[in-house]
């Protein structure tokens, strides 16, 4: 309705001078009209400015004497001709009748106000209810009178805003509404020659994408990867869950007794609960070392049982691949080599929020003639400033397969301490002489948990949030696709 009429006055107007007097004339509402107006502006049907006037509207208090008379002349009104007692008067009316009427009408002169109140007027004319109907309807009044009425709080000031308007650069005399899309029925019925399509709006925020979201430990893990090989690693081939305790403890010079071979700490497999197959001249080196050295060692000293070597487990570490793909090395002629991995392990564990029993390792290792721990504390400073970890500190440390070992601090900004991230060492020579490497070949190595720096970096406390049946999918939803910043 207030769109047609603005729209169509336009069409054979130049201007409408005042949105009120516009609406009051048609009997519209200002408000829709201001609505309207607005809504075509920002279309640029129209061109509107604003008019603004400060005008006099009524108080409460006046409204009610515009309807119902000023009290001066209902007090006038109720005195009899005769005159009547201030008594009897103050009952007929109503107390601020009474107040504020015997004020006015004796400052009026119209009445005498002693023990009777009389009348010393004939005739009165409520000329205070007449121009309060004035006022109310946007009359102008004698300066004087607002004054009083002012002083009266009868009235009281209010800035009015409204528009006037004229055509604006895209006008019409009706608005085409603008097509969203562009449909079959629009190509067959061939109207879309006419139509108008609505602009894009290319700062609206897409619309949340609902599938295809990415694990935080999958992302963790591509960032790793990126990292290794552009450090120059090659990836090991680490897709065998089940491994002897051969590959996994003994080849790592772990000897039998060691508390990580109970039942407690690894899962044992029922079935198939041997291996079958091991390099045998290899083992022999093994089972010799163990039991009493060589190659510098004095061994363990114990009776080394092939029947818990061959016993089969989910392995513990991806360490079982590295001492594998060692030894598949020093069965060619020598060649350095970068290797890395990333995968599961297992760990007869206590589940907390810290811990699981299956998650996963990153490992890294390098073998060449001569390396030092000089080498390892260098790689391992390259390495862990491209995950935005560049302040560490080392403690010395004990693995049966390692000497020297460390394990690896870094110092978490947000947590405002050291944390502890990996672990890492010197392959032993017990491990690597008899697997057949040269001699001055050494290996430097580090392994450290995928959930760790993922749960550090993503900002997760709860690791069963991460991984394992009670995830939670939504704060799978919720991180981002890529992390901006490193801490
Ligand atoms: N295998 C070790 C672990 O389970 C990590 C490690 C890898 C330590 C290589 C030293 C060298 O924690």
């Amino acid at each position: 309705m207030a769109e047609e009429a603005i729209l169509g006055y336009l069409e054979k107007n130049e201007e409408i001078s005042d949105s009120g007097e516009f609406a009051s004339q048609r009997g519209l509402d200002h408000n829709e009209i201001v609505n309207v107006v607005k809504s075509l502006h920002g279309f640029r049907l129209v061109d509107a400015q604003d008019i603004k006037r400060e005008r006099w509207v009524l108080t409460d208090e006046g409204k009610l004497y515009a309807a119902t008379g000023s009290p001066e002349v209902q007090l006038f009104l109720a005195i009899p001709p005769g005159g009547i007692s201030r008594d009897e008067l103050q009952k007929k009316v109503d107390p601020s009748v009474f107040k504020i009427g015997c004020a006015q009408a004796s400052k009026n002169k119209w009445v005498e106000i002693k023990q009777l109140v009389s009348r010393k007027v004939e005739h009165v004319e409520d000329k205070v209810k007449e121009l309060l109907i004035r006022i109310q309807d946007g009359e102008m009044v004698e300066q004087e009178e607002i004054d009083s009425f002012k002083r009266r709080k009868l009235i009281m000031p209010q800035t009015w805003k409204g528009y006037s308007v004229r055509k604006g650069p895209n006008y019409a005399p009706k608005r085409k509404k603008a097509a969203t899309d562009l449909t079959r029925e629009h190509l067959q019925r061939g109207d879309w020659k006419d139509l108008d399509f609505k602009e894009y709006n290319f700062n609206a925020k897409g619309q949340p994408a609902e599938g295809g979201h990415l694990h935080p430990l999958l992302k963790m893990r591509k960032q790793l990867q990126m990292i290794f090989l552009q450090m120059g690693f090659e990836e090991m081939p680490t897709n065998n869950f089940i491994e002897s305790s051969f590959w996994n403890f003994d080849a790592l010079f772990q000897p039998q007794q060691h508390p990580a071979r109970d039942s407690h700490d690894t899962f044992f497999l029922q079935a198939p609960s041997t291996t079958r197959e091991l390099p045998e001249d290899y083992v022999e080196r093994v089972k010799h070392v163990h039991e009493s050295g060589g190659y510098g060692s004095r061994g363990y000293g114990y009776d080394w049982k092939r029947d818990e070597a061959n016993k089969n487990l989910l392995r513990t570490h991806t360490t079982a691949v590295s001492s594998r793909m060692l030894y598949a090395l020093a069965q060619k002629p020598f060649a350095p080599k970068k290797y890395f991995s990333i995968d599961r392990v297992f760990r007869n564990e206590a589940v907390d929020r810290t811990h699981l029993a299956e998650f996963h390792q990153i490992e890294g290792l390098i073998c060449d003639r001569g390396l030092t721990l000089g080498d390892l504390i260098g790689v391992l400073y390259d390495f862990f400033s491209r995950l935005g970890m560049s302040k560490l500190r080392f403690k010395p440390a004990y693995n049966p397969y390692t000497e020297p070992s460390m394990e690896i601090f870094s110092y978490h900004e947000g947590f405002r301490k050291w944390v502890e991230i990996g672990n890492s060492g010197m392959f032993r020579p017990e491990m690597l002489l008899p697997m057949g490497l040269p001699e001055d070949v050494r290996v430097i190595a580090w392994g450290l948990s995928l959930e760790r720096p993922t749960m550090i970096l993503y900002g997760i406390d709860n690791i069963r949030d991460l991984f394992g049946h009670k995830v939670d999918l939504d704060l799978i939803k919720r991180n981002p696709i890529c992390r901006i910043g490193i801490d």
